[in-house]
C-alpha cells in the first residue's frame, strides 16, 4: 500500500490529509496520507526516514518549503523560479523530484470559474513576496498579462516586475486611481488574514463591473478587501481554490488521475463557512 504526507510546523491545521484521504477512496486507490511534524532542526533527518520508510511522495508547507530545496535531486522550473517546493514525488530509483504546485493550482482556479487569459487583458498583482512570484510565473506562462505590480515597499514591486514581459510597478495610490482598466486582480499579501491583520492592502473600490479579484487568503473565507470588491461589482474569488487545485496537482503528479475539485472547493467552504 502506498502512503505520501505532509511536512510542515505547525501541521495540526491541515487540510491537506482529508482532501487527499477522500480523493484516494473516491478514485479507488489503495493509498493513505499523513500530517508530520517536522520542526526546522530535523528537516534533513526527516527527509531520510521518509524515504527509508518508502513514502511515495509529500507535500512541504511551512516553514520548510525553501529549506528543503538542498535536499531535492531534480528541481522543476516552477520550483527553482519560485525557490520553494510543496511537492515531492519518490522516483522509481529512490531519487527526489520537487515541484511547486502553487502558482499553476491558482490558475486551474481561474480556469475553473471560466477566467482565461483570452478574456483578460490588463491583470495587477498586489503584494511582491513568493506568493506573487509564484503565482505571477504561473499567470504569464498560461498567457495572461501584461501584468502590473503594486506593493507597500515600491522597489520590491519593481523588481518583481522586472522579471516579466511587459511587467509594470505601480504605487499603491497610482494603483487604486487606474484600478478601472485591470481585469483580474490578484491579493496575494498576508493582510486581512485570520483577523489578525485587519484592512486590506489596497482599496479595490473603483473596479470595473465584472472584474475578477481574487484573495488567497481563505481564512477567513471573505476579506475585507474581497468584500470590499464584491460590494463594487467584483467577480470575487478566495483562496479555496488555489490550495485544492495545488492539492489536485500534486495528486495528478502521484496517481496520475486529477481528481474532483469542486466537490472538494465546497465541501472545504462549508466547513469553514
Ligand atoms: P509570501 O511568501 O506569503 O508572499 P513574503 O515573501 O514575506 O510572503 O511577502 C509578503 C508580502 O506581503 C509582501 O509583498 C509584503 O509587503 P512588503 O514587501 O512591503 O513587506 C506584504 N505585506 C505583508 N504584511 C503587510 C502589511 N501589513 N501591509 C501591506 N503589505 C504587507
Amino acid at each position: 500500500k502506498k502512503w505520501y504526507a505532509v511536512i510542515g510546523d505547525p501541521i495540526e491545521q491541515s487540510m491537506s490529509p482529508a482532501m487527499h484521504d477522500e480523493w484516494f477512496q473516491e478514485n479507488g486507490i489503495d493509498a493513505s496520507y499523513l500530517p508530520i511534524h517536522v520542526k526546522a532542526d530535523h528537516l534533513e533527518n526527516a527527509i531520510e526516514s521518509l524515504k527509508r520508510l518508502g513514502c511515495s511522495g509529500w507535500n512541504v508547507t511551512v516553514p520548510h518549503k525553501s529549506a528543503i530545496i538542498p535536499f531535492i535531486d531534480k528541481l522543476d522550473e516552477s520550483a527553482r523560479r519560485m525557490n520553494a517546493v510543496n511537492t515531492v514525488k519518490v522516483l522509481e530509483d529512490g531519487t527526489l523530484y520537487g515541484t511547486n504546485t502553487d502558482g499553476r493550482g491558482f490558475v486551474r482556479s481561474l480556469q475553473e470559474i471560466g477566467c482565461v487569459s483570452g478574456k483578460i487583458d490588463e491583470v495587477l498583482i498586489i503584494g511582491a513576496g513568493g506568493a506573487a512570484n509564484g503565482i505571477s510565473f504561473a499567470l504569464e506562462a498560461a498567457g495572461f498579462g501584461p501584468l502590473s505590480f503594486t506593493n507597500r515597499t515600491v522597489d520590491k514591486a519593481q523588481q518583481l516586475a522586472a522579471n516579466f514581459k511587459d511587467g509594470a510597478a505601480l504605487s499603491l495610490s497610482d494603483a487604486e486611481s487606474s484600478i478601472s482598466k485591470f481585469g483580474l486582480i490578484v491579493q496575494t499579501t498576508s493582510v486581512g488574514m485570520n483577523f489578525a491583520q485587519s484592512g486590506m492592502p489596497m482599496n479595490p473600490n473603483g473596479i470595473a463591473d465584472g472584474t475578477v479579484v481574487s484573495d488567497i487568503i481563505y481564512n477567513p473565507l471573505e476579506t475585507e478587501f474581497l468584500r470590499t470588491a464584491r460590494d463594487s461589482g467584483g467577480n470575487i474569488i478566495n483562496g479555496i481554490g488555489m490550495f485544492v487545485h495545488q492539492g489536485a496537482l500534486a495528486f495528478e503528479l502521484w496517481t496520475g488521475v486529477y481528481p474532483d475539485t469542486k466537490k472538494m472547493i465546497t465541501s472545504i467552504s462549508t466547513k469553514l463557512g
